[in-house]
């Protein structure tokens, strides 16, 4: 549209030209000065002002469509960031790259459709033609045909192919496993009839925490108390400070937990008077934990135990004897996080050290209805140098940094034998920080907080020892 603008004028320039002698030069405005040399003969002036007054209206024009050019220019750079992103989630999807979910599907033609929308009124408002904004069209059109042709084949269940596929792949692993005499036991959530960890999947990498990126700290997770009720999702990002946890949400179920809708929000601290607040309820670190629809954390700037019924609000608290608190011993990488909770198949545990075992692991088995230490076991391992702990069926595994994308499970101590080792199994990780690891007894899944990201992998166990 410009360049034919600035044709016109330049026409209109030529014009003047031929009339009186002048020539024309534009500046980068676009707004063109002309120099006139006036003829000695007989001098049309009253031609000459109709030109002048009709090459300003030109010029005024230009700085209008230029204005309007930019405004367009701008709105095109978002359609296309967002036309990339749409894009390469289709290709993925197409590819079956992911085990997509009808959820996913859902979202993606919602916003497509309302793209398309927006692209046809961007349309209407430009009268005439304008080539990028026609490609933009043919694009999200081709787009949107794709995902309709990807929803048809769904119609002839291509989901539920993938699901049968899927089965089938893990079959044939099963079966290549066989030959290995590597039989993985039937998997019976809750139990513990199997001989330890195997293996551990890729991250999955559920969503971002709903305060956003720079709330890297916390924790996450379902409530690990066996036999639990799965369908209640909590999430609990710590201040940016990285120790005080203040509040946290629990999403009624997956789907809203994907959708950042439907939560309840509970916050600890209590304004007691003007611009006076109680943090006493408040957590510390992100060794938090959901058991037996009880959330149990360190409580803050304590050496104390904290467990907030969800259902009552009600807070209780008990101290934990000789731990060290207050970044004395914590993770490699999470300050604040000296008191651990933990919980696996045989109920709630705490991780934490002390003076006496030289800033050590020490493993407590917490009661959970009266927050008392029954039982302890001494680890010799060093807590400062693990970035994290969690508890599979009485047994401490602990994990160390290898790489920005790689941690590794490196130490055991399985309090059922006192027995504690080295051993080797490497988790990718999307981020380069482990914040909060635990386990869930109900699903075989680790819950990691990754800078922020929330994460679960799926586990696997090597099949009972025989008893040789
Ligand atoms: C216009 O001016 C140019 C030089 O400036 C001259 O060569 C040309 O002959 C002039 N044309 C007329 C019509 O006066
Ligand atoms: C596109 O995706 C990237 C990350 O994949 C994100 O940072 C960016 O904000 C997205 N752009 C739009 C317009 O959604
Ligand atoms: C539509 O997308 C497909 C696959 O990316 C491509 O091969 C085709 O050329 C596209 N058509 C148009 C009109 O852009
Ligand atoms: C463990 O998992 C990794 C990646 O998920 C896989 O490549 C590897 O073959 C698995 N090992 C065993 C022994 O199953
Ligand atoms: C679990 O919660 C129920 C209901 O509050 C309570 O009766 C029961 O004793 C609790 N059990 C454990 C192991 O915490």
């Amino acid at each position: 549209m410009l360049p034919l603008l600035v044709l016109a004028v330049c026409v209109l320039q030529g014009d003047a030209a031929s009339l009186v002698n002048g020539s024309g030069t534009m500046d980068e405005m676009g707004i063109c000065h002309c120099s006139v040399a006036l003829p000695d003969s007989t001098f049309p002036a009253d031609r000459l002002e109709i030109l002048e007054i009709s090459n300003k209206d030109l010029s005024v024009n230009v700085q209008e469509e230029l204005t309007k050019m930019k405004s367009y220019q701008a709105t095109l750079t978002g359609y296309l960031q967002r036309l990339t992103n749409l894009t390469r989630r289709v290709e993925v999807m197409e590819m079956g790259g992911i085990a997509y979910t009808e959820l996913d599907f859902e979202l993606l033609k919602l916003e497509i459709k309302e793209m398309e929308k927006l692209v046809i009124k961007l349309r209407e408002s430009i009268d005439g033609s304008n080539t990028l904004v026609e490609a933009l069209y043919v694009e999200i059109h081709n787009i949107s045909v794709m995902v309709n042709r990807l929803e048809s084949y769904d119609k002839n269940n291509v989901l539920a192919v993938r699901r049968e596929i899927a089965l089938l792949r893990k079959r044939l692993q099963d079966c290549e496993k066989n030959q290995n005499n590597q039989e993985l036991p039937p998997i019976n959530y809750g139990t513990c009839n199997h001989g330890g960890i195997v293996n551990i999947s890729k991250p999955f990498v559920v969503q971002l925490n709903w305060l956003g990126f720079p709330y890297k700290f916390g924790g996450w997770g379902k409530d690990s108390y066996s036999g639990a009720s799965q369908n209640v999702h909590w999430v609990a990002p710590l201040t940016t400070d990285a120790r005080m946890m203040n509040l946290f949400r629990s999403y009624p179920t997956y789907d809203d937990l994907l959708l950042y809708k439907g939560a309840t929000e509970k916050v600890f601290t209590r304004n007691v008077a003007y611009n006076n607040y109680d943090y006493s309820s408040c957590g510390q670190g992100g060794g938090v934990i959901m058991f037996n629809n009880s959330l149990f954390y360190n409580c803050y700037n304590s050496r104390d135990i904290c467990k907030y019924n969800v259902d009552t609000n009600g807070v209780e608290r008990k101290t934990l004897t000789d731990a060290t608190f207050n970044n004395r011993f914590s993770y490699s990488s999470s300050i604040w996080q000296d008191i651990d909770l933990a919980s696996d198949e045989d109920g709630l545990w705490v991780i934490y050290s002390t003076e006496q075992n030289a800033g050590n692991i020490v493993i407590g088995k917490l009661n959970p209805l009266t927050l008392v230490v029954e039982k302890t076991w001494m680890t010799s391992q060093y807590k400062p140098s693990s970035t994290n702990a969690f508890m599979v069926c009485g047994v401490l595994y602990a994990t160390r940094t290898l790489s920005t994308r790689k941690e590794e499970i490196f130490y055991m101590y399985d309090t059922k034998t006192g027995k504690e080792g080295q051993m080797s199994i490497i988790l990718d990780k999307m981020m380069e920080n482990v914040q909060s690891l635990s386990y869930n007894p109900n699903d075989h899944k680790l819950y990691m907080y990754n800078d922020g990201y929330l994460v679960t992998y799926n586990m696997a166990f090597k099949p009972m020892p025989n008893p040789a």
